[in-house]
């Protein structure tokens, strides 16, 4: 067998390991820190198979996974942690050979692993360097994955594409800086780059849902025209912009001409059903091929039939392309549409 730690935004592993245990008969899944981490294990001759079929079809909860190669006790004494790390490191010299190389050390909170992520990352520098690596936080050829969990250390090297993510545990990070209207922001740039939709491709936006702007700003930054509805302020840094259009009402009483959007986003925090409705009626005012960017919030008590039925109703109207939570993703998932 071939084991797998795997990832999940907190409290949502149970339904990565439901959606594994649905889509690959025989995987054996087992929690590891309550919530967050668990085990994925399968046998070695389907190891290929399996990743190449999680990149075809990302799984909606699933955030990271890296093989297990190596493992062992997870305890606080350092020098014996540490040539645990630096022995599984001496294995790698075939692959890592002129390569680049990331190194990502993650522990579960009530983990004895006695280093920081930089201090264990730190520690077997040298001898990767020793195999002429260099050692890259991104865009990486290979990516060394140490998980110390409570009691176990495992440790894995693997391809980016076969983690899911490049970002430690999936965990994508961006840069705030001052202009920042609000956090939500970082749900579309993160969905930007988890669906491959470069938003500058688009020119005209309908946002719904749109105040404070955080959404808005983005998409004006990518050179978009953007019409926002929402009954509420959007910030005062946007209100003056030439290419944006307030309409300060409900998005289920405004309707537009056919056609008028190439790209809708909609990041209502409102029930996921209603939702849809006010969607669909202006689907519309979306062109053929258009994009659309969607919240979907989890507030029922079953999120995997919450978004079997939303894929059903959307897919009416709209070509379902992926369904994912985000990093930034809280009690919600995002979905990207296109208008049939
Ligand atoms: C989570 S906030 C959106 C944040 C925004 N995406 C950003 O980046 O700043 C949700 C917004 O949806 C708006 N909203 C909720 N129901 C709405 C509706 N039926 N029509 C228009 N806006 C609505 C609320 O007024 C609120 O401003």
């Amino acid at each position: 067998m071939i084991a797998f730690v795997c990832t999940s935004n907190p409290s949502f592993a149970p339904y990565a390991m439901e959606e594994l245990r649905r889509r690959f008969q025989g995987a054996k899944v087992s929690g590891l820190a309550p919530g967050e981490t668990f085990m994925f294990a399968i046998e070695e001759q389907e190891r290929e198979q399996t990743l190449k079929e999680l990149r075809r079809k990302e799984p909606v909860f699933l955030r990271h996974l890296f093989p297990v190669e190596a493992e062992g006790e997870a305890s606080g004494d350092r020098e014996a942690t540490a040539e645990l790390m630096r022995a599984f490191a001496a294995t790698l010299g075939e692959r890592l050979k002129g390569a680049k190389a990331a190194i990502q050390v993650r522990k579960e909170q009530n983990s004895p692993f006695p280093f920081s992520s930089a201090e264990g990352r730190d520690t077997i520098v040298p001898v990767v360097n020793g195999f002429g690596a260099e050692v890259v936080a991104r865009e990486a050829d290979w990516i060394i994955s140490i998980y110390a969990s409570k009691k176990k250390l495992f440790m894995g090297c693997s391809r980016p594409r076969d983690n899911l993510s490049d970002w430690p545990g999936g965990a994508v990070r961006f840069r705030k800086d001052d202009s920042l209207i609000s956090r939500a922001a970082f749900k579309l740039l993160e969905a930007e780059k988890a669906f491959n939709l470069p938003l500058d491709r688009f020119s005209n936006a309908l946002d719904l849902g749109a105040a404070p702007g955080g959404w808005t700003s983005v998409l004006l930054e990518r050179g978009l025209k953007v019409t926002a509805v929402d009954p509420a302020e959007m910030d005062e840094s946007l209100v003056m912009n030439p290419h944006l259009r307030h309409i300060r009402r409900n998005a289920a009483e405004v309707s537009f001409s056919p056609g008028s959007f190439d790209l809708f986003v909609c990041d209502m925090s409102w029930d996921p059903y209603h939702t849809c409705r006010i969607v669909s009626e202006l689907a519309p005012s979306i062109s053929a091929g258009g994009s659309g960017i969607i919240t979907l919030k989890l507030m029922y008590r079953k999120p995997l039939q919450t978004i079997d039925e939303l894929t059903e109703e959307y897919g009416r109207l709209f070509d379902v392309r992926q369904v994912k939570q985000l990093f930034h993703n809280r009690e919600e998932v995002t979905i990207w549409v296109k208008r049939k």
